[in-house]
């Protein structure tokens, strides 16, 4: 599978089965994210993998859609905000940014092992905060349920054309 194939592959999945991931799958996936870059090399996030019965549903009641019931295990992605670089000329804070870089090579390797995910960021950040007992410092950026999906079928991607995103100059 090329890069473009992977690409198509991945999206928003949100129905899962109950069938559990492979801890080798999982390895595997959390490797792709331990290499993601980040600005200055600072890597400043840690991923809770939550498969607990007790806990996953503490995190669903954090999000308040019927289909996250369905996800088997959720990804709690989190910046700590003391560990990200901070532009010099305007302090700008870039934990969001590699965070989402760290988040996509999650979801795009997830999509490579035949595994679905979704991004969510629609979530009670500060009950999330306080079910998943977080240091002060650390937020939690988005939740990404991920698990094996009923659906065979990948929906049609709807996006902007390349005339519109793009200009050569
Ligand atoms: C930063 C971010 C936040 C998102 N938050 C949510 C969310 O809270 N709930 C949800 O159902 N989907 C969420 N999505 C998924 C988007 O709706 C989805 O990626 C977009 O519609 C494109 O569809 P696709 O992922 O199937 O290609 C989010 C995506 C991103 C990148």
């Amino acid at each position: 599978m090329n890069f473009l194939d992977l690409v198509k592959k991945r999206y928003s999945v949100r129905s899962y089965e109950e069938r559990q991931i492979e801890n080798e799958k999982m390895e595997y996936i959390m490797e792709c994210v331990r290499l993601a870059p980040s600005a200055v090399n600072f890597q400043p996030w840690h991923f809770y993998v939550v498969t607990d019965s007790e806990r996953l549903d503490a995190l669903k009641s954090t999000y308040k859609r019927e289909w996250i019931q369905s996800a088997p295990c959720i990804i709690v992605a989190c910046a700590n905000h003391e560990e990200s670089w901070h532009r010099r000329s305007d302090n700008k804070d870039h934990a969001d940014i590699d965070l989402a870089i760290a988040i996509e090579h999650l979801c795009l390797a997830a999509a490579e092992q035949g595994l679905g995910t979704c991004w969510v960021c629609n979530f009670d950040a500060a009950l999330c905060h306080e079910v998943m007992a977080m240091p002060e410092n650390v937020e939690p950026i988005a939740l990404i349920p991920i698990g094996y999906t009923p659906d065979a079928e990948v929906p049609e991607k709807k996006r902007k054309t390349i005339e519109d995103i793009c200009t050569y100059l």
